[in-house]
């Protein structure tokens, strides 16, 4: 098989290596990738969100299949491009990443699917925007309606700090915000792959939004995650796919726009329930990197039957019994003004350390063959064992041995659970 992936972080990394393992896949190829995914597949400068370049680059090469990683590509219609060229893809149609793209849309197709969630209020106007929030309450819960590059979601005692992020959403063309009831639980992340009719879970994750330990500072796009999770409720999964997913993609199917792909469920097990905190149309970054670093069945097939119509078909999915601990590197002033051009030392040193590989995220190639910063989260260190504590020890080695001037990590990634 010849794959294509688009994307270029540490979750397009992961995909590609757990691809590069799967016998049945000869030729990989990214778009544009990067240093990392260049070791493992041919990369191509294309930009990620041309569909119709991205379409002529799988038809010249031949793909069997295309795989797009990040949200914007599928949000900007990469993926119908590809499918109308015929070639088979793994990600949804534009329309269907819209339970992504759009929180008002995801938040309507939960009601008519009868999804557990916050119910949620959209305002289009700043006085709405201040009615909602006093009517919610502290803790407030400011969504902006559209893609923000993980910037779009504010969770604030602070009513002027909510007030303000809402206004900055209402300011943008046609900005609209979701204004809805904080959910109080562990948050947990389940990726089920859909086929448009079936859907197949992965396992669950745990990923860390905030820039410090114990959660402190600003939200990023994630510091680390791990897999599994000890502390998860027994049928957690079959409840989620019953109550969550088949019904999602049950109800796309009846509008007529079918979601291919991964549908990531973002939860948070509340006093009240399960609740869905947020979908998103795509795997999560970094809970990609811990998750498919468990998965034995090789993955091209796997991906190939969604893309495909197969799921039905496909037999179950094969995991090890191991736990991985993956540990986000971060640039100099991430989240808020990362630094690049930074050397990267010790890639090799850290990946030789038994239990460790090194995903790469923000890094472009240097002079004389080193490897710089080029994003706010650099690499991420994966670390796996037989357990969560030696996957976390493994983890924590491999980051040790990283140099990157100013960067920053997360010391307490899946520490908690490690302890259980
Ligand atoms: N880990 C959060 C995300 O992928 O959106």
């Amino acid at each position: 098989m010849k794959i294509l992936v688009v994307g270029t972080g540490a979750r397009e990394h992961a995909l590609t290596l757990a691809l590069s393992r799967d016998p049945q896949v000869a030729e990989l190829h990214a778009a544009p990738g990067n240093p990392g995914i260049g070791a493992l597949a041919t990369l191509h400068a294309v930009d990620p969100l041309d569909g119709a370049a991205v379409a002529a680059l799988a038809t010249s090469l031949g793909a069997d299949l295309v795989v797009v990683g990040p949200e914007a590509p599928l949000v900007a219609g990469v993926a119908d491009a590809v499918r109308a060229a015929g070639v088979p893809v793994f990600g949804p149609s534009a329309e269907a990443a819209r339970l992504e793209g759009s929180k008002a849309f995801a938040k309507e197709v939960m009601a008519a699917a009868g999804v557990p969630t916050a119910d949620p209020v959209v305002v289009t106007e700043p006085s709405a925007a201040e009615t909602a929030l006093d009517t919610f309450g502290a803790p407030y819960v400011v969504k902006d309606d559209g893609l923000a590059a993980g910037k779009g979601v504010v969770v604030t005692q602070d009513r002027a700090v909510a007030l303000e992020h809402a206004l900055a959403c209402l300011a943008k063309p046609g900005g609209r915000v979701v204004v809805e009831d904080f959910l109080d639980g562990p948050e947990v992340s389940l990726f089920v792959l859909s086929d448009g009719t079936h859907v197949v879970p992965l396992v669950p994750a745990q990923d860390f939004k905030r820039v410090g330990d114990e959660d402190t500072g600003p939200n990023t796009g994630g510091m680390g995650a791990y897999t599994p999770l000890p502390w998860a409720p027994e049928g957690l999964v079959d409840e989620v796919v019953a109550r969550v997913a088949q019904p999602t993609v049950d109800e796309m199917a009846r509008r007529g726009t079918p979601f291919v792909g991964v549908l990531y469920c973002g939860l948070a097990l509340t006093l009240g329930g399960t609740r869905v905190v947020e979908f998103n149309a795509r795997f999560g970054d970094p809970e990609t990197q811990v998750v498919l670093a468990r998965l034995a069945t090789p993955l091209a097939g796997v991906l190939l039957a969604a893309a495909t119509g197969g799921l039905g078909d496909l037999p179950p999915l094969e995991w090890t019994d191991e736990a991985a601990v993956t540990v986000v590197v971060a640039s100099s002033g991430y989240p808020e003004a990362p630094r690049t051009g930074d050397v990267i030392t010790g890639l090799d040193e850290a990946a030789a350390v038994r239990g460790v590989h090194v995903l790469h995220a923000g890094t472009a190639a240097g002079a004389d063959g080193t490897v710089v910063s080029a994003g706010g989260r650099v690499l991420s260190v994966v670390g796996t064992g037989p357990d969560l504590a030696a996957a976390r020890e493994a983890a924590y080695a491999g980051v040790e041995r990283i140099g990157l001037a100013g960067s920053h990590h997360r010391s307490d990634i899946a520490r908690t659970a490690a302890e259980l």
